[in-house]
């Protein structure tokens, strides 16, 4: 099964509407916010900053760097015609942000007319990640900064020991949702090759427990692709679910995943 982000385009409506949900629950999360706030507040923004998000989904982390202090201008790209349109819908009233459909492979905006590029869970999911980082490099100014925060995705689990069946959820989710779940650990030599001097990458451990959250929404996706590649049946993929709210109602539930940041800088 493919990475449905990378080709969200062709992805049904109603499931970009689903996914759309996902996104607004995710950036809602207390710990994801928290790790965006930290990650952000290692950027100097210059004062009167002009910021694009590539691959902005619905606009929530756009939404959080229009209102950053020095920020004069917020826009946010991505691929999605629907996740646009809810992203306009979502920041109605907010003076300094817009939303713009494009591919971060071939962006038309000007050449170095922006201070901050930011690329949030985006760029594992893109084939292509040295093509949106040229582009990224190609928009900064000089001296401009470049965010890119994603999952080391190789790192989650659910596991309460060994042969865990949920883990088969989050191995299946994995390779179908998310097109490299290994780039984050050689991302810093393609930012360099790009051309960026890039910093030492900070590592965001996320646990949820004693209840499940965000990684409950692996296990439903992930027992789905798994009844789609016919390795389980329904019934079984109904159970695995079951498990997960199981062990999630009686404070059982233990789940945890590394993200990364990694700042970069365009040479002055
Ligand atoms: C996991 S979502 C993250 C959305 C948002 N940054 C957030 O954290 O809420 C990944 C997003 O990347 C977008 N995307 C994937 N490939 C893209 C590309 N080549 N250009 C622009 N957006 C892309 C998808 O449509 C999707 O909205």
């Amino acid at each position: 099964m493919p990475d449905l982000y990378a080709d969200i385009s062709n992805v049904p409506p109603e499931i970009q509407e689903r996914l759309a949900g996902v996104l607004e629950a995710r950036a809602a999360d207390a710990r994801q916010k928290e790790m965006l706030n930290v990650y952000l507040s290692e950027i100097a923004f210059p004062m009167g900053a002009r910021v694009l998000e590539i691959g902005c989904g619905t606009g929530a982390v756009t939404r959080t760097l229009a209102g950053w202090p020095g920020v004069s201008e917020a826009v946010g790209i991505d691929l999605s015609a629907i996740f646009i349109a809810k992203a306009r819908e979502l920041s109605k009233g907010v003076r300094n942000i817009s939303f713009e459909i494009a591919d971060g492979r071939s962006v038309s905006l000007a050449d170095a007319s922006f201070d901050v590029v930011v690329v949030h869970t985006t760029l594992s999911h893109v084939p292509e990640p040295k093509e949106l980082l040229d582009q990224a490099y190609r928009l900064l100014r000089s001296g401009g900064w470049l965010a890119v925060f994603d999952g080391d995705y190789a790192t989650a689990t659910v596991s309460t020991g060994d042969a865990d069946p949920l883990n088969a959820c989050i191995d299946a989710f994995r390779s179908g949702f998310v097109h490299d779940p290994w780039l984050i650990r050689r991302l810093p030599a393609l930012m360099a090759a790009a051309g960026f001097s890039v910093q030492p990458a900070r590592s965001h451990g996320y646990v949820e427990e004693p209840q499940a959250g965000y990684l409950l929404t692996w296990i439903d996706r992930g027992a789905d692709v798994l009844v789609q590649n016919g390795r389980i049946g329904g019934d079984m993929a109904e159970a695995l679910k079951a498990e997960a709210r199981r062990r999630s109602a009686g404070n059982e539930w233990f789940g945890h995943i590394a993200f990364a940041s990694i700042l970069a800088r365009k040479a002055v």
